[in-house]
């Protein structure tokens, strides 16, 4: 089961403002994670993330939400949301459920954890012509060295970038 992960990046490679606010995401990025998400028929995200954008973004219809959380009091009765301890428990159940891949999509602790355990396969990153200073990282407080393969990259309308990266491992 590939493990996908799919953000928007500012210039510096942030991913939210100090304050959290992911506003600055144009509606071009919106439309190409849909379709990655229709085509995984899954989504994994980071309870924070879950949690600022419930009742909005989440849950995603149609697909199955994992949010990713050490603790068990999240419990909805949705049957397409669920709420799993490890990153490894997301992998198995997507193969159970038959998903296409896993497809991560944040927050910076969430794509940290991925990616220290060396699960992560691919990674496409819409770059938005604007600079944050500070805030949430793309991957939060890791110290690990990861080297990366150019797949393919693309412009995209209002002067965004995708680039698509081989995780070498
Ligand atoms: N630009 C973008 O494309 C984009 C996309 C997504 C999110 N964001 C932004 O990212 C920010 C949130 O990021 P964040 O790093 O603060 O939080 P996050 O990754 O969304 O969520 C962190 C939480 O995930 C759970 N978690 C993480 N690693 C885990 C592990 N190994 N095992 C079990 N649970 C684990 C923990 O939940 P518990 O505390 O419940 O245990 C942890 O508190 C928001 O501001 C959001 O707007 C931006």
């Amino acid at each position: 089961m590939r493990v996908i992960l799919y953000l928007a990046i500012s210039a510096d490679g942030l991913i939210a403002k100090k304050d959290g606010d992911s506003d600055w995401v144009s509606e071009v990025d919106a439309e190409e994670f849909e379709r990655k998400i229709k085509v995984a028929g899954c989504v994994t995200v980071g309870r924070k993330t879950y949690k600022q954008y419930l009742n909005d973004i989440f849950p995603v219809k149609e697909v199955y939400n994992f949010i990713l959380t050490k603790s068990s009091e999240n419990q909805r009765k949705e049957s397409n949301v669920l709420f799993v301890k490890s990153p490894q428990e997301i992998i198995k159940l997507a193969e159970e459920k038959g998903c296409k891949y896993v497809l991560v999509i944040g927050g910076g602790e969430t794509n940290a954890s991925f990616l220290k355990e060396n699960l992560i396969d691919e990674i496409f990153l819409s770059v938005h012509p604007l600079i944050l200073g500070s805030g949430i990282h793309l991957f939060q407080d890791i110290e690990t060295f990861t080297k990366l393969e150019l797949l393919a990259y693309k412009k995209l309308k209002e002067g965004l970038v995708q680039l698509h990266y081989k995780v070498i491992k």
